[in-house]
């Protein structure tokens, strides 16, 4: 089997990273996790890569201040050198542009902690109990210029219980994003979802 190389994208702990490292670690699985890169150096999931042998390297954005486009070519040249096939964002907190994201159309998934098209942008679980939410969940989808929004591949929900704390929230929301992640990766290395894709207006 031909594996489809996949490179994560964080940020920090890289929690969702080490779930897709531990499913491409089965032999079946149809993608190899070849990359892991961070846009913040002392991110806690580089080690977790490095210790499970994972090739990472740093895209430091602060070093390229407010040059956004050298940003991302600097991103894009590190994922070329090393022949990455599908980009899996996993905490990546930096937008990226219309034009990386064009590049990686239908091949760049991100992993959203509420169920999209609720809740898109920062502090979900505190807008979810906020907002008096009977279901909360997390989502994995396409990624296309405008922020959470691209098709979605995976979703599942959970119910927001009384009592129920940002933090408990949080706990069991990152335990789907750990369960969909890799069956949405899964499938886009085996080409069931992808190609045919739509991939948002502004690819158009
Ligand atoms: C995850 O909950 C992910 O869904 C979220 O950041 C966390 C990263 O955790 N992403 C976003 O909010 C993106 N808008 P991790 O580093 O342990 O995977």
């Amino acid at each position: 089997m031909i594996r489809k190389r996949a490179a994560v994208l964080i940020s920090g702990r890289g929690s969702n990273m080490t779930a897709l490292i531990e499913a491409a670690s089965a032999d079946n699985y149809p993608a190899a996790i070849a990359l892991v890169v961070s846009n913040r150096p002392n991110a806690p999931g580089l080690e977790r890569a490095r210790d499970a042998g994972i090739p990472t390297a740093v895209v430091d954005h602060v070093r390229f201040g407010e040059d956004r486009a050298a940003f991302e070519r600097a991103l894009d040249a590190i994922l070329r050198d090393h022949r990455i096939d599908i980009v899996c964002l996993a905490g990546f907190m930096r937008l990226l542009s219309p034009w990386f994201v064009t590049r990686w159309s239908g091949r760049m998934l991100n992993v959203h902690p509420a169920l999209l098209p609720q809740f898109k942008g920062l502090h979900t679980h505190r807008r979810a109990l906020a907002a008096g939410a009977k279901l909360h969940g997390a989502t994995v989808h396409f990624v296309v210029p405008e922020m959470d929004a691209g098709p979605i591949v995976e979703q599942e929900s959970i119910a927001v219980r009384e009592g129920d704390t940002e933090a408990t929230l949080a706990a069991r929301v990152l335990e789907i994003e750990h369960r969909i992640y890799p069956r949405a990766l899964q499938a886009l290395a085996e080409g069931k979802i992808g190609a045919a894709a739509p991939t948002g207006k502004a690819e158009s």
